[in-house]
């Protein structure tokens, strides 16, 4: 079968990777893809914004499946579009991907349904803002309602500072919009985890937890990015936490939703942030994180398509997931600069030294016939193997091998695992 997967970055590439060793699949075409994926998939130009352009792609491929990997896409409802022309689509609708398209809807809902988050208020102009202001005790957390990249989070230390952070977000000083609603919420305390499942729309089915490090610096400082890396190993959640999770959380989302007759099909991504209070859901993903992706997928023994078409045809339940045992890693190379102003165009060199790890790229591109960087995050250098310690070793063993101009990454990937080992 054929396979086309929309997406540009390292979670495409790892799903193209995974897809890719089914016995089933002969073909597999990423649409625009990048640099890094030219190897195992034919790459097909096209413009991730606009929905006709994405159409025309399915009508001229005549794929058997098709996997969305990013948000924007789904938030247009390339799943509406596609499933009624009958294409065989992997992805929530529109309307389902509201869980993570709009950060108010998701807040109310998950009130509405007794899911566990931190208290919050929605603001839609500056009179609102002030009444609500009152509520909240600093830090403060300002959000911007639509989809962000991650730009839309402010953490503020006071009621001034957080009152200045969503006039800022109405005025668009932040986005390339303006916010039409401001999301108020009471900080959590605790360690954050990356809780992903798969949904048919009635059944949930959990994929392993990772723990993902987004800030730029060692030891969780400076800026936030897209993710430096990301790990999973058993004991990452405690015992019998994904349960509870799996009772109280993800399977009440997905029965809410089907009530609400928006029946979510896909990935189910919650963020999770294990307070004193117990699991509290930060935010809600309706897709593959990244790089959470790829250090899940490289220990996934069971074949993807399949379980991805048991997601389209409502077959989920009673599904058992093959996972390889010990840990995964992925360390991210990133160009200097990055989440600020970085350089393009940077040959990549030592690739084809690394057999220790699974290179996934993320910002890549071929020019002239040569390997290029193209975005801030460049490499997703990852590894299974036995113990954390041993899959990190293998990612900076690789990461030796890699070079490009003002190479950067973290090398305290695992740290908090680690940290707990030592008590
Ligand atoms: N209520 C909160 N208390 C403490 N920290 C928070 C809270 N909400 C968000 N954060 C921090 O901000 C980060 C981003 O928040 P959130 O996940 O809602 O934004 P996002 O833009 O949807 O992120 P992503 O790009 O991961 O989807 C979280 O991972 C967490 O570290
Ligand atoms: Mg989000």
């Amino acid at each position: 079968m054929k396979v086309l997967i929309f997406g540009s970055g390292g979670r495409e590439h790892a799903l193209a990777w995974a897809v890719k060793k089914s016995p089933r699949v002969t073909e597999v075409v990423c649409a625009p893809g990048n640099g890094g994926m030219a190897g195992i998939a034919r790459l097909v130009p096209t413009d991730l914004h606009s929905v006709p352009s994405m159409l025309a792609v399915v009508e001229a491929e005549k794929p058997d499946l098709v996997i969305v990997g990013p948000e924007l896409p789904l938030s247009l409802g390339i799943v509406d579009e596609l499933t009624a022309r009958g294409v065989r689509t992997f992805g929530p609708t529109r309307a389902a991907a509201m869980l993570e398209s709009s950060k108010a809807f998701a807040k109310r809902f998950m009130q509405l349904n007794n899911i566990p988050t931190a208290a919050f208020a929605v603001c839609t102009n500056e009179a609102e803002l002030h009444k609500m202001l009152h509520h909240f005790h600093p830090p403060i957390v300002v959000k911007a309602d639509g989809l962000a990249a991650g730009k839309g989070v402010l953490i503020c230390d006071s009621r001034e500072e957080a009152h200045e952070a969503a006039l800022g977000l109405f005025a668009g000083k932040y986005l390339d919009a303006p916010a039409e609603q401001v999301v108020l919420e009471e900080f959590l305390v605790g360690e954050e985890v990356s809780f992903l499942c798969l949904a048919d729309g009635k059944n949930v089915l959990p994929l392993i937890p990772a723990q993902d490090h987004k800030r730029i610096g060692e030891g969780d400082t400076g800026l936030n990015t897209g993710g430096m890396g990301v790990y999973t190993m058993k004991g990452l959640l405690e015992e019998g936490m994904t349960e509870w999770v799996l009772h109280h959380i993800a399977q009440p989302t997905i029965d809410a939703m089907a009530a609400d007759d928006m029946p979510f099909k896909g990935v189910l991504y919650i963020g999770l942030m294990i307070t004193a209070r117990g699991p509290m859901v930060l935010e809600y993903n309706a897709r593959f994180g990244d790089p959470e992706t790829q250090a899940i997928l490289v220990r996934l023994e069971s074949d993807i398509v399949d379980v991805l078409e048991a997601c389209i045809d409502g077959h989920l339940g009673g599904y058992q997931l093959e996972w390889s045992p010990g840990a995964s890693v992925c360390v991210i190379a990133s160009s200097a600069g990055y989440p600020g102003s970085y350089k393009s165009g940077l040959p990549i060199t030592g690739l084809e030294k690394v057999k220790e790890a699974q290179v996934f790229h993320s910002g890549t591109k071929m020019q002239d016939g040569e390997l290029v960087t193209s975005g801030g995050r460049v490499l997703g250098v990852t590894a299974a193997a036995a113990t954390l310690r041993e899959a990190l070793n293998r990612c900076h063993t690789a990461l030796g091998k890699i070079h490009f101009d003002g190479i950067y990454y973290r090398h305290d990937i695992g740290h908090r695992a680690f940290s707990k080992e030592k008590h």
